[in-house]
């Protein structure tokens, strides 16, 4: 048997990720030989982690919660991507023993809207709410959709403020992209695509948000994933939203990019999607 390349999620907690089934399923469909596991860092340790994996023949990573930020500095090269999120989801260890990193959730989050979801975002109004790191994470995506507007909306104004500054500073954001609070949204109308982005959901919490803010016929997008429907998805849902989506698609379509980026083929991502999907009730 050849010998297998070996590749892992790192994060803390991380014995929830459905990464390693992800990857399982590309490397069957796909013939390519690699193994994928899941590694828990302690909080301190992430680089020693990192580096004991790649000591041991380790080929790249994907990385989760709280490590992002660290993976970034970490690298020896950073593509302009994960420069703009601020955070890595993915590094690759080059056989020169350079590091890169890439981030491929804002990708994967267009991805899935687009191709998965069919929609498209030209003239769209969107709102994206949170303004920490999964949000910084898919701005520079998403505002290369072209939406007519694009409205981060956060509990606390200042940070939604500070992250628009920052797009439009590096000249990643026109006057389509605004900040607002929460508690500005009664005002703010109607959105067709309503993306959420806060940490709220893992906390099984709910979002003060007015029913106005969901256009009927528009989508509600969840960026957490987990067994049916989140409070976030709920709320749109008793708002009378026609579509919900969590972040199941955008986790597959991301595994799929750093496969790509690491083996230099892009696995089916549908079928993988249909069976890991568990119906949103
Ligand atoms: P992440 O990297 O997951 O984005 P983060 O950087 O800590 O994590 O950001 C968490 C985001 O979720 C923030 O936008 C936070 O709002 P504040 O900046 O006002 O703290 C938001 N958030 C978390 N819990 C929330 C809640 N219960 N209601 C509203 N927003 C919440």
């Amino acid at each position: 048997m050849a010998a297998m390349d070996r590749y892992a999620v790192i994060g803390h907690p991380v014995g929830h990720s459905l990464s390693p089934r992800i990857h399982a399923l590309f490397a069957q469909s796909t013939g390519q030989p690699v193994t994928y596991t899941a590694i828990e860092a302690p909080l301190d340790g992430f680089a020693a982690t990192v580096d004991h994996f790649r000591a041991q023949g380790g080929r790249g990573i994907n990385v989760t919660v709280p490590f992002k930020l660290q993976a970034c500095a970490y690298a020896d090269e950073v593509s302009e991507r994960a420069r703009a999120a601020g955070a890595a989801n993915a590094l690759a260890f080059d056989a020169d023993g350079r590091c890169r990193a890439e981030n491929f959730d804002g990708v994967g989050l267009l991805r899935d809207l687009t191709h998965n979801l069919g929609l498209s975002l030209a003239g769209c109004r969107v709102l994206l709410l949170g303004a920490g790191g999964a949000a910084r994470g898919v701005l520079q995506p998403l505002l290369q959709a072209r939406p007519a507007v694009l409205l981060v909306a956060n509990r606390s104004a200042d940070k939604a403020h500070a992250l628009v500054r920052d797009f439009q500073a590096l000249g990643l954001g026109g006057p389509e992209l605004a900040g607002a609070a929460l508690s500005d949204l009664p005002a703010a109308g109607a959105f067709d695509l309503v993306i959420n982005a806060t940490a709220a959901s893992l906390d099984a919490q709910a979002l003060p948000l007015p029913r106005s803010v969901f256009a009927p016929d528009g989508l509600a997008y969840d960026m957490v994933y987990g067994k049916g429907l989140t409070p976030f998805l709920r709320q749109a849902r008793e708002a009378g939203v026609a579509r919900l989506a969590d972040g199941l698609g955008m986790l597959v379509e991301q595994a799929a990019d750093s496969f790509a980026w690491w083996r230099g083929m892009r696995p089916a991502t549908d079928t993988v999607i249909a069976h890991l999907r568990t119906p949103l009730r």
